[in-house]
């Protein structure tokens, strides 16, 4: 099992105190929900199109690297259609029949969230689809030769799905949906908005250049900069007078030993670890993987994603490679032979 990372971005379900901070935390409508202005403009026009013409939403696909707001959205989608969601998961409907009384339960109007939608069987992916395409569901009643197809009417309800991974997406599934939106990084700078309003809702006062600091280390994730906001206002409770000012932020960001560009000290290990056993690489996924010790997929949908964002490792054809910002990162020289295109033209 890989060390519980404070810069890790999914939530267990068994942390409580997590949850609830999530869920305190939430924005509940589009007002709130900062940043991602494509998706909010997109989503906004289906919404009042969908409203005018008195019918339900088309169904929407969410997707992106996790802790991006995916979940919030679906929740302020159903906020602002005032409609009634309900909330699933891939691995939570292990049967067709599950679905199938998940479906019948719904009313007109209503939401289903599918979370990790890529991780449904195939036997119940079949049902969703007619269900999503025309409002049907075929049953099949008894077995054998004396078996009858039934084919029940649904209601017109919408389907939310959100996933880490579109590529793991079947793509009859994906062809099922309308509206189909990636979730990107947010901007240092809505990530400070992000950090101000969550401390405004936990009642702590914060310097702004203090909040400048923990966003700049947030991995430009919502989720990230509230977990380390609730981080840094422990330290400051214990270490001071409950006030977040940057010698705080300082201070309880150094020993979470998170780095000036949001790094922590697995993902600097991949980093250096590529540099010194393997030249820069470029280097197979599994290789990363055993650095870290995680799962693959842990791997591709949570540290790949921040690390090219921030332009430190490019995947290509043969592999995973670092960048010379990486060397520059750590400290350490580039061999001239191997430096990046980039490099070399300048
Ligand atoms: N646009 C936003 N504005 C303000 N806060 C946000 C925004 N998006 C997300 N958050 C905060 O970040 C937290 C994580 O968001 P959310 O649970 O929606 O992410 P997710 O994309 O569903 O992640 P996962 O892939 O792990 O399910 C939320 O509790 C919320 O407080
Ligand atoms: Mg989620």
């Amino acid at each position: 099992m890989a060390i519980e990372r404070i810069v890790n971005t999914s939530v267990s379900d068994d942390n409580q105190d997590e949850q609830q901070l999530e869920n305190s935390l939430r924005p509940k409508d589009f007002a709130s929900y900062i940043g991602q202005e494509r998706l909010k403009r997109n989503i906004k026009l289906a919404i009042d199109a969908a409203k005018k013409r008195g019918e339900p939403l088309d169904h929407v696909l969410l997707y992106g690297p996790p802790g991006l707001g995916k979940t919030t959205m679906a929740s302020v989608i159903a906020h602002e259609m005032g409609a009634q969601i309900r909330i699933t998961s891939g691995p939570a409907v292990g049967r067709a029949a599950d679905l199938a009384s998940l479906l019948t339960n719904l009313q007109n109007g209503d939401i289903l969230f599918i979370d990790e939608i890529h991780r449904l069987n195939r036997s119940v992916e079949e049902v969703l689809y007619s269900a999503m395409e025309d409002f049907k569901l075929d049953i099949m009643l008894g077995k054998g030769p004396s078996a009858k197809s039934l084919r029940l009417d649904l209601p017109k309800f919408t389907i939310i799905g959100a996933t880490t991974r579109t590529g793991a997406l079947a793509a009859p599934l994906r062809d099922r949906f309308g509206i189909m939106h990636r979730l990107e990084f947010y901007t240092p700078g809505e990530i400070t908005k992000i950090v101000n309003r969550s401390a405004g809702i936990l009642d702590v006062t914060i310097h702004p250049e203090a909040a400048d600091i923990i966003a700049t280390r947030a991995r430009l994730t919502p989720r990230i900069a509230n977990r380390l906001l609730k981080r840094v206002r422990d330290y400051a409770d214990i270490n001071g007078d409950g006030i977040i000012d940057t010698v705080v932020a300082h201070g309880a960001l150094n020993l979470l030993e998170i780095d000036a560009i949001g790094l922590d000290p697995a993902d600097r290990r991949i980093l250096e670890t590529i540099i010194t056993n393997h030249s820069g690489g470029p280097v197979g996924v599994e290789t990363l993987a055993a650095i870290t010790g995680d799962e693959r997929s842990t791997i591709e949908d949570f540290f790949e994603p921040y690390l090219m964002q921030i332009g430190m490792l490019e995947r290509t054809p043969r592999g995973r490679k670092v960048t010379h910002k990486a060397y520059e990162h750590l400290g350490k020289k580039q061999p001239a032979n191997e430096k990046t295109p980039q490099t070399n033209l300048l």
